[in-house]
């Protein structure tokens, strides 16, 4: 039988696990009051288990160099269209140290997939260098794409704690249909799960409004990541990018709804999920110049505003419509205090703000 809104809310917010059933009726909700009662459940779980302190990852896109051919993406190896940076580590040090001294208690270091010993030996030395600028108080995330164990264990032994690395979909014929053939689902899990014996941090997530994805999907995604027992979700709406073969989906994008859409997936995550450390990601505001401020109500609890340097952001375009492009970090960090004060919140300045999910599970 299945429950109505209000029942499954309360089997939720209960600390009852919800099944794929309940998952759906939620992501099918179309009647405002109720969408409204989402939002509020997942912000009332929020504010018991992480509390209504938002954290800031320091957000650092070293390169957009990239191997991987993945059909949707902006930087992906085949479109000839984007100009291809690579930031010194000059520079990456030097964006660490400004979220260092604006007490960011951790950062983001980001680009795309190369597998090589000069890309190893490069992240191991930025590693290096980091730790010995920052007094070892920033907690260092990778997201850096497929990676072999041993090069993993390298980076960990190198400082780095936490590592993204989404599984875009966990379905695997469906993943198969958005990448080349030799991109494996398979490959990605089981780095997932190597991550988890290098003992990082982990984070994966998965795309929401793919073409041909259903409610049915979404609902086991959530499941299967929450079976996953990771510490840390980053998802967002799928948004076409016109260099890419979805070029042709920008004309009827309906962008309230793949808004609408990724905000009450956070909504679920939250529900299913109630200690992980949740993102309110840069896709949702490309949406809306307010998306980060709804996800943080819909039960996210974690920001990752850029650090870089503006003249290096129009070439990191993973969809279209990025926001922020021209700002630059100081912009950034004040716009979104405001935000995130508007709402109620604090930041936790000069904190690491690991998930109570990974402190559950890794005590002391
Ligand atoms: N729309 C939304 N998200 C995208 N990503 C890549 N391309 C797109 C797109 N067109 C996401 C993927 C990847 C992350 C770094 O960016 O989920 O893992």
């Amino acid at each position: 039988m299945i429950h109505s809104v209000p029942d499954i809310l309360n089997q939720a917010l209960l600390g009852q696990s919800l099944g794929q059933k309940e998952l759906i009726r939620l992501l099918d909700i179309q009647v405002e009051s109720e969408r409204q009662a989402l939002f509020q459940a997942a912000y009332k779980l929020k504010s018991k288990h992480v509390g209504r302190v938002v954290y800031f990852r320091g957000l650092v896109e070293i390169s957009n160099i990239c191997q991987k051919d993945c059909t949707y993406c902006g930087i992906r190896r085949s479109n000839s269209r984007v100009k291809r940076f690579r930031l010194s580590e000059d520079e990456i040090i030097q964006a660490a140290c400004w979220a260092h001294r604006n007490r960011y208690g951790s950062l983001v270091l980001q680009g795309g997939e190369v597998q090589s010993e000069a890309q190893t030996a490069f992240i191991e030395e930025i590693l290096n260098r980091l730790h010995a600028a920052t007094d070892g108080e920033l907690a260092v995330t990778l997201s850096l794409g497929e990676q072999p164990r041993d090069v993993l264990r390298r980076w960990r032994r190198a400082g780095a704690q936490r590592y993204l690395l989404r599984l875009e979909t966990t379905r695997e014929d469906f993943y198969q249909r958005f990448h080349p053939e030799d991109h494996l689902w398979q490959t990605r899990l089981s780095c997932l799960e190597d991550l988890r014996q290098e003992d990082y941090q982990v984070g994966t997530g998965v795309m929401i409004g793919l073409p041909g994805q259903t409610r049915a999907d979404l609902a086991d995604d959530l499941l299967f990541i929450k079976n996953l027992d990771v510490d840390m979700i980053g998802m967002g709406p799928f948004i076409p990018h016109r260099d890419t073969p979805f070029a042709s989906y920008l004309a009827d994008f309906d962008k309230p709804g793949s808004l609408d859409l990724g905000l009450k997936m956070l909504a679920c995550a939250r529900l299913l999920l109630p200690d992980a450390n949740l993102a309110a990601t840069t896709a949702l505001q490309a949406l809306d110049g307010l998306g980060r401020e709804m996800g943080l109500k819909a039960g996210a609890n974690i920001i990752m505003p850029n650090v870089t340097d503006s003249e290096y952001r129009h070439q990191y375009q993973l969809y279209e419509g990025k926001p922020s492009l021209d700002e630059n970090s100081e912009q950034c960090r004040q716009s979104l205090q405001c935000t995130i004060h508007r709402i109620g919140e604090t930041i936790g300045y000069g904190k690491w703000g690991n998930s109570p999910h990974y402190l559950g599970r890794c005590p002391g």
